[in-house]
């Protein structure tokens, strides 16, 4: 049977976005009604009708996206009986994405009280290049970060570049995995 399918996410330049409409495809194409839902933008009301819920965030200087905590919160006495999953999208994820995971995901939602059913830390995307969007702060923060990274990633993190980590198909395969749950 059909699933119907709710991914809500927040993101702060796209990559989040972008992952969430990768796992729309992918959910498409398995025959499952899927609505993604920009959470800066609009705050679902009445999730009863959803077999299942994925959530995305972007990782900002250790953060959740507001609007994404906010949603959380929001319907906090749902998540015990709706099937849950939550990716974020990181830096920490390109080194190590177990640990992401756990900091980011797992420790998180323990303080919630919310234990999802699938959690993944993805790599994100690390703009380090002249045409940036970031400010002088986030360029300072970012750097700081990517000397850090570079260290550990092989040096696969490459200043002046926009580095996109993202892998696509464990994207897809996330979002196909949750769905054989439900
Ligand atoms: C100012 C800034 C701070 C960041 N801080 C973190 C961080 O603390 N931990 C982390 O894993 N990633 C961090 N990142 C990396 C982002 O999470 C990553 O770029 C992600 O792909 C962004 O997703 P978005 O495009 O949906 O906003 C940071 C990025 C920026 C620009």
């Amino acid at each position: 049977m059909s699933k119907k399918i709710l991914i809500a996410y927040g993101t702060r330049y796209g990559a989040t976005r972008e992952a969430a409409e990768a796992m729309r495809e992918a959910l498409g194409a398995r025959g499952s009604e899927v609505n993604v839902v920009d959470l800066k933008q609009t705050m679902p009301a009445n999730l009863s009708g959803y077999d299942g819920i994925i959530i995305g965030s972007s990782i900002q200087a250790g953060q959740w996206m507001g609007e994404v905590k906010t949603f959380l919160i929001q319907n906090q006495q749902l998540w015990t009986a709706k099937k849950l999953a939550v990716y974020v999208s990181s830096s920490t994820a390109i080194t190590d994405a177990a640990s992401a995971t756990d900091t980011y995901i797992t420790k998180e939602l323990d303080k919630l009280g919310i234990t999802p059913a699938a959690a993944r830390a993805f790599p994100g995307v690390i703009d380090l290049s002249p045409k940036s969007r970031h400010g002088w702060l986030k360029k300072t923060i970012l750097s700081l970060i990517a000397k850090q990274q570079a260290k550990s990633s092989d040096g696969r993190l490459k200043l002046g570049e926009i580095n996109d980590f993202r892998d696509w198909n464990a994207i897809k395969q996330f979002a196909i995995d949750f769905l054989s749950t439900l």
